[in-house]
C-alpha cells in the first residue's frame, strides 16, 4: 500500500495529471502479454531522469513497490506489480533525440517504439538489427530490460550487442551513466552490460545509446515446406555446416501453421508438417547466390516445396504472419504458457521428438516455432484453465521441458527473461552460490528492495 501523504506527495511532485489512483485507471497496467493480471495501487508517468529520481527516494523513504513498465508487450510478467505498489510508465520518454551516421550511433529515450527507431534509422540507409516479434508495439526500454532477441538475432545479435551506454537512475535515487557514446570503451566494471538484461530490477533505464550499422543494400525471403520438424531442422543445421548465416531462420511447426494459414499469403499443402522462413540480406550478388545455395540444401533435405517471395509485399505478408504466431495460437485453445528454451542448434531434430512424446504423455497439445536458427524455440503449451485436469499438468510439462533443456546443455530462457513467470524455476538452471552473488548485487543497488520486487529470484531478497 502507498500511504496516502505519499500519493499527494507523489501529485505534487508530477502534477495530479501524471498519477492515476482511480480503480478502473489502474487495471491496463496490471497486466501484459502473459495475460496475468495484478493490481497496482498507482500509476503515474514521470517525465524525465529527475522525476524517476524524486519518486524513487520518495518510495525508500515511505518504503512502497516501485514497477517500471515499457509498453506492457513482455511475455514473463516482468512488468507486473505483483506486490502492489507504484508502476511507473515510459510512455512520456518517447523522443529519438539524435541519430549520428558518421559515429553509427543513435541515442533514444527508452519509451521509444522499437519499430519506430528502425523506421527512423533505415530513411538514412542505417540499421538497428535488433527485432524481436513485438517489434511494432514494444519499447526499446523494455527489449533493453529483457534483453530481447528476435528473428534476425540468429546472424545480427541480440539487443545488448547494440547498447553501448545510458542514463540510468538506481533504486536509492541518484542518476548515473553508463559505457560510453564512442565505438569502444573499458572503464570500470561493465555496467551497461549488468542493467541489459536485468529485467527493471537494478534501476529504470531513461536513455540508451544504440549502436547503428548500414542497411544491407537487398534482402531475399525465402519459405521451405517440410513433411515434419525433424526434416525442417535438420536442414537448419545442413546450413549451418555448409557456412550459411541467414539474417533470420524461424520455423513453424503444424499447429503454427494452422494458426496463421490465411495470413501467409502463400498456400501450404495440408502434407506439411513444418516450415521454414529464411531470409538472407546483402549484395545482390549475395543474395542471390546464398538464396540459391539455400534453395539446394533444402530440397536436398527433403523440402515438399520451396519458394522465393518475389516481391516485397510477398515478403512482408510471410513476416508479417511470423510476428503472429504467438497471439495466434490462441486460436486453437484459450490459454497456454510460452516458453523460450533454447537448445544447441545441432540438437534440436532430438529436441522436437521429445516434444512429441511430451505432448503424447500429458495429452496437451504443444506449438513450437521460433528462432530456429539459434536454437531458440517457443514451445507453447496450449491448454483451458476452466478445464482443471489439462491446468493442473501445465506445471509438471514445464518443469519436464526444463529438466530435458539443461540436460542437453540448453538454456531455459534465451529472450523473455526469468521475470516473475520463471522465477520458481532459476535454481533448476542456476547454482546456489551464483543465484546468491546476483541476490548481493540486487542488494548493492536497492537496499530496500523496492524496485520491482518478487521478480527474478525465487526467494524474497
Ligand atoms: C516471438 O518470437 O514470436 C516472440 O518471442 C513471442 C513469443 O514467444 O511468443
Ligand atoms: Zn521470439
Amino acid at each position: 500500500m502507498i500511504p496516502d501523504r505519499a500519493l499527494r506527495k507523489l501529485k505534487d511532485l508530477l502534477g495530479p495529471e501524471n498519477v492515476l489512483t482511480r480503480r478502473d485507471d489502474l487495471a491496463p497496467f496490471g497486466t501484459d502479454a502473459t495475460k496475468l493480471s495484478y493490481m497496482p495501487d498507482a500509476v503515474a508517468f514521470p517525465g524525465n531522469a529527475q522525476d524517476i529520481s524524486r519518486i524513487l527516494v520518495l518510495a525508500n523513504q515511505e518504503d512502497f513497490p516501485v514497477i517500471p513498465r515499457g509498453a506492457g508487450s513482455g511475455k514473463s510478467g516482468g512488468a507486473l506489480p505483483v506486490r502492489g505498489g507504484l508502476v511507473i510508465t515510459m510512455d512520456r520518454f518517447n523522443r529519438i533525440l539524435l541519430i549520428d551516421p558518421e559515429n553509427l550511433i543513435a541515442k533514444v529515450e527508452t519509451g521509444v517504439i522499437t519499430s519506430v527507431l528502425q523506421e527512423e534509422v533505415e530513411k538514412l540507409d542505417l540499421f538497428y538489427p535488433p527485432d524481436p516479434a513485438s517489434t511494432k508495439i514494444s519499447s526499446i526500454g523494455g527489449n533493453i530490460a529483457e534483453n530481447a532477441g528476435g528473428l534476425r538475432a540468429v546472424k545480427y545479435g541480440v539487443t545488448r550487442d547494440y547498447v553501448l551506454g545510458m542514463t540510468a537512475v538506481l533504486p536509492t535515487g541518484e542518476v548515473i551513466k553508463t559505457g560510453v557514446e564512442t565505438a569502444k570503451g573499458v572503464v570500470g566494471y561493465d555496467l551497461t552490460r549488468l542493467l541489459v538484461g536485468s529485467e527493471g530490477t537494478l534501476a529504470v533505464i531513461t536513455d540508451v545509446t544504440l549502436r547503428l550499422i548500414p542497411k544491407p543494400p537487398s534482402t531475399k525471403t525465402m519459405m521451405a515446406l517440410f513433411p515434419t520438424v525433424s526434416a525442417a531442422v535438420e536442414t537448419v543445421s545442413g546450413m549451418t555446416r555448409r557456412k550459411i548465416v541467414p539474417t533470420a531462420l524461424e520455423l513453424l511447426d503444424r499447429l503454427c501453421i494452422d494458426s496463421v494459414r490465411e495470413e501467409l499469403g502463400m498456400s501450404v499443402p495440408p502434407e506439411c508438417g513444418a516450415l521454414l522462413l529464411i531470409e538472407v540480406d546483402g549484395e545482390k550478388t549475395i543474395t542471390k547466390r546464398d538464396g540459391k545455395r539455400i534453395r539446394d540444401i533444402c530440397l536436398e533435405s527433403g523440402a515438399l516445396g520451396f519458394v522465393a517471395a518475389s516481391r516485397k509485399r510477398d515478403a512482408d505478408k510471410l513476416w508479417e504472419a511470423r510476428r503472429n504466431v504467438s497471439p495466434s495460437v490462441y486460436k486453437l485453445r484459450p490459454d497456454k504458457v510460452s516458453e523460450d528454451i533454447v537448445v544447441p542448434r545441432t540438437r534440436m531434430a532430438e529436441f522436437s521428438s521429445f516434444l512429441d512424446a511430451l505432448g503424447r504423455k500429458y495429452e496437451l497439445p504443444i506449438a513450437a516455432y521460433g528462432h530456429a536458427g539459434d536454437g531458440n524455440i517457443h514451445v507453447n503449451v496450449l491448454f483451458d484453465k476452466k478445464a482443471p485436469e489439462e491446468a493442473d499438468k501445465v506445471e509438471r510439462v514445464v518443469r519436464e521441458l526444463f529438466r530435458k533443456v539443461l540436460e542437453m546443455k540448453g538454456t531455459i530462457s534465451g529472450e523473455h527473461g526469468i521475470g516473475l513467470t520463471k522465477a520458481a524455476y532459476l535454481d533448476m538452471e542456476l547454482s546456489r552460490p551464483a543465484i546468491e552473488v546476483m541476490a548481493r548485487i540486487k542488494l548493492a543497488f536497492d537496499p530496500k528492495g523496492i524496485l520491482n520486487p518478487g521478480k527474478i529470484f525465487p526467494y524474497k531478497v
